[in-house]
């Protein structure tokens, strides 16, 4: 797989990382499976990981999938949350950023972190205390890289004038194009690296969950208002848009999705979450979607006209998943 590299950071990851989190959601395959899963994202050319301590367990099966491969791959986890548990609340206090990283070191067993994000913006805690605690890990040789996710550009910019941010971490796809907006001039400026989470958008634009499909119900996306069912049915022209592209370029919709984002700028790294080694094997391709500027053009003006309705997150948690 061809690499890319997170800004001026000067660290090259694979153009598509893995995102673990579903390895740890209910329904998930055995741990056993999983560490396979992992170890077939490295057979397949992935070289960069993305856990948190939020992911439950997630971290001890990052850490024993890759402890034999350690030295090939850059791994970025996440702290910001009371005892990593999200429902709990958010906690930045550099204390607590510290006793994370040691904690995060032994179940991911290696004596460094490659970059360590800021799960969520902790307004009780000012960002310069953030970014000066992992200086100190930095310091300390515990930490590579400093990542934030989901801030807004005022943010970014006090933190980075503490310590460089080589990664911001959001949600960026065809499903969420917010990030255009603001964020991503201000990346590009700052020469910081934009790691795409939810690339597929939660599975929508791989055109497999229509408004007909039944989601379990220990599903997180039964939370999200884009994925009830008279939003997935309102939503139906993006995934028809991403379907008909996919056809014309002989791939798949997930690949597409994908080649889109890598398409937008070079210094983004997309990193999609499967439980299923074939989709994993599947999405691998979207790293060779070559799109030109008319085809990039044609989908833009698409994009356009197709109006996405529905929140990303409920309202009870919106504040804190959206603080911008
Ligand atoms: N920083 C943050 O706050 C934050 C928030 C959300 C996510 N993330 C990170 O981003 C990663 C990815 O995000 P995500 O899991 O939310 O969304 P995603 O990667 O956009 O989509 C994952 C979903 O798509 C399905 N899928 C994957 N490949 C597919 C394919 N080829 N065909 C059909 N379905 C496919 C998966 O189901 P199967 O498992 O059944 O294949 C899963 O339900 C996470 O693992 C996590 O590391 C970070």
């Amino acid at each position: 797989m061809k690499s890319r590299k997170l800004g001026n950071s000067g660290l090259a990851v694979s153009a598509l990382g893995f995102g673990a989190m579903g390895l740890s959601f209910p329904n998930a395959p055995t741990k056993e499976e999983s560490v396979k899963l992992i170890r077939s994202a490295v057979e397949n050319g992935i070289t960069f990981f993305d856990t948190a301590q939020g992911y439950g367990e997630n971290e001890l099966l990052v850490g024993e999938a890759l402890e034999p491969v350690r030295q090939e791959v850059v791994i970025a986890t996440k702290f910001g949350f009371k005892n990593g548990d999200g429902r709990l609340g958010l906690d930045s206090r550099p204390e607590n950023i510290k006793a994370v990283a040691e904690a995060s070191l032994k179940r991911l067993r290696t004596d460094v972190i490659d970059v360590f994000y800021q799960h969520r913006y902790d307004p009780n805690v000012p960002i310069e205390d953030v970014a000066g605690a992992v200086k100190d890990l930095i310091q300390e040789g515990k930490v590579k890289y400093f990542g934030l996710c989901e801030v807004n550009t005022e943010i970014i910019r006090k933190a980075h004038a503490v310590l460089p941010v080589t990664a911001l971490q959001s949600e960026y796809s065809m499903f969420y194009r917010e990030p255009e907006n603001e964020i991503i001039p201000t990346l590009e400026e700052l020469g910081i690296g934009l790691v795409a989470f939810s690339p597929l958008g939660k599975g929508f634009l791989t055109g497999t969950i229509n408004a007909d499909v039944e989601l379990d119900k220990t599903d997180a996306r039964n939370m999200s208002p884009r994925f009830s069912k008279e939003n997935r049915e309102a939503n139906k022209a993006l995934v028809d848009l991403v379907v008909s592209i996919a056809v014309d370029k002989t791939a798949t919709p997930a690949q597409i999705a994908l080649g889109w984002l890598l398409a937008q700028k070079p210094f983004i790294v997309p990193i999609p979450g499967t439980s299923k080694v074939r989709r994993l094997q599947e999405n691998v391709g979207g790293a060779d979607i070559l799109l030109s500027n008319d085809e990039l053009n044609k989908i833009n003006l698409a994009l356009a006209t197709i109006k996405i309705v529905g929140e990303r997150y409920p309202a009870q948690i919106r504040d804190t998943a959206e603080r911008k």
